[in-house]
């Protein structure tokens, strides 16, 4: 049993494309189970960069199956130009190397309309979300009126399906003084993607639970981050899933009894895109690393709010996930501080707190409490072992892994696939 879920320890960004990659050199399998095309993972190798928003990282090698799975929200039209913009690139996509759930939930023009929408009704109180429509299409799921990659397979119902959809979801829009969609140019757009997607569509649930059966190693690619999770982020400055571990099996149909290994990713400091709370947000931090041309977001293009490494977040993630090896990323951004601090725990109305708090008004109210640590002033870009990792970059490390109560096992020190290391 060797199935392995790598999800993202912060606010998302973290680097789980890059790790993702790294693994999946040893791996059958890489599999999707949440969120949708908000996502934006980076991987760069043999110098390319690609950014990977729907299909898992794992395309990028040759003879390893990507699987789409139940729990992610797919827009048709944004998966197609994902596919196009990465054969362009030289990658092979076909449905031999990707397959995608039948129960996988469709975004669908009027879920971005009405994710604009809605942000602009919330005026100071958005959530910045990423305006791809993921929070309506998964409401729809909810509501039990979503349409699945399975409506895709029969052509003569899918006209009808939509529009009554459409007609519904413009009601709303209308209300709002938006623009309606083109009910006809929604079913023109969804019919011919959908004669581009069907051979992809397959019973992944099956696909999986025989794999795994098999002896394939199996690795689920989480999307965004702990503290965007519905259920335990920083509500409502979240995203619509469930991006925690558990978000994996549901999103899948694979049992957690399945799951042998949880790697939580973290960045070596943290960052956040969109409103909500950031206890340890630093204008040093974010100049520094804005400065250095980093921090700007792979989906939106968006500056990256930053800050210091929060050990009240890791600590948190870290239990909530099982995570039981982190995977640091972007050490190097740290080379250049003289030094560097950890919050180790916050301070609410006097009292020490050492779980990050359920709401969003008391984490607002949160001071806190840092430990300084000397930074190891060197590029360590270039290292290509963990005997080179400084003493002093070592030290902070190892209190990152005490504050968060679980082991490191690798090392990020540059974006490109080599710059990785194996710490045990
Ligand atoms: P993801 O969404 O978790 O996959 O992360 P993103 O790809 O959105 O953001 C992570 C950013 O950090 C990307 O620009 C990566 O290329 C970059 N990155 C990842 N790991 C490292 C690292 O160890 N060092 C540096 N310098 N960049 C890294
Ligand atoms: P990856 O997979 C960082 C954030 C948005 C917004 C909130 C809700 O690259 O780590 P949504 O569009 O999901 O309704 O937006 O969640 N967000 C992300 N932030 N990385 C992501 O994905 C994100 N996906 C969503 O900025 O604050
Ligand atoms: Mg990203």
């Amino acid at each position: 049993m060797s199935s392995t879920i790598i999800v993202g320890l912060q606010w998302g960004d973290e680097g789980k494309g890059k790790i993702v990659d790294y693994l999946t050199e040893r791996s059958d399998v890489v599999a999707r189970a949440q969120g949708g095309s908000n996502a934006g993972h980076t991987v760069i190798s043999g110098g390319v960069k690609y950014i990977l928003h729907l299909i898992p990282s794992g395309v990028l090698w040759k003879d390893k199956k990507c699987v789409i799975g139940n729990g992610v929200v797919i827009d048709p039209p944004g998966l197609l130009a994902e596919m196009a913009k990465l054969r362009g690139q030289g990658v092979e996509i076909s449905p031999e190397n990707l397959i995608i759930s039948e129960n996988a939930h469709l975004t669908m023009p009027y879920h971005r309309a009405l994710d604009v929408a809605r942000e602009k009704q919330r005026g100071e109180n958005k959530i910045g979300t990423t305006g791809r429509g993921i929070g309506p299409t998964y409401a729809d799921k909810i509501e039990r009126q979503g349409l699945r990659m399975t409506d895709l397979r029969d052509t003569s119902r899918l006209a009808h399906e939509v529009q009554w959809r459409a007609e519904l979801h413009n009601l709303e829009l209308q209300a709002a003084g938006q623009e309606k969609v083109n009910v006809a140019e929604v079913v023109e757009v969804i019919t011919a993607a959908a004669e581009q997607l069907r051979p992809h569509i397959e019973n992944t649930v099956v696909y999986l639970n025989q794999a795994i059966a098999a002896g394939k190693r199996v690795l689920f690619e989480g999307a965004q981050g702990s503290y965007l999770d519905i259920d335990h982020g920083t509500y409502p400055f979240v995203t619509s899933s469930n991006t925690t571990a558990g978000g994996a099996c549901t999103g899948s149909g694979v049992s957690p009894r399945k799951i042998e290994t949880v790697i939580g990713v973290a960045k070596a400091y943290t960052t956040r895109v969109g409103s909500g709370p950031f206890v340890t947000e630093s204008e040093e931090m974010s100049s520094m690393l804005h400065g250095m041309g980093r921090e700007f977001g792979s989906t939106t293009g968006r500056a990256r709010r930053c800050g210091w490494l929060d050990g009240v977040l890791l600590r948190f993630s870290v239990m909530v996930n099982g995570a039981d090896q982190i995977a640091i990323t972007n050490l190097d951004g740290l080379d250049g501080l003289e030094r560097i601090k950890i919050c180790t725990h916050y301070t609410l109305d006097g009292k020490k707190i050492e779980y990050p708090p359920a709401t969003v008004d008391e984490m607002k109210r949160c001071v806190p409490v840092y430990e300084e640590h000397e930074g190891w002033m060197q590029d360590l870009s270039g290292i290509t072992s963990a005997s080179q990792i400084p003493a002093k970059a070592r030290a902070y490390l190892n209190r990152i892994a005490e504050l968060a109560g679980a082991r490191i096992s690798l090392l990020g020190i540059g974006p490109s696939r080599e710059q990785t290391l194996v710490l045990d």
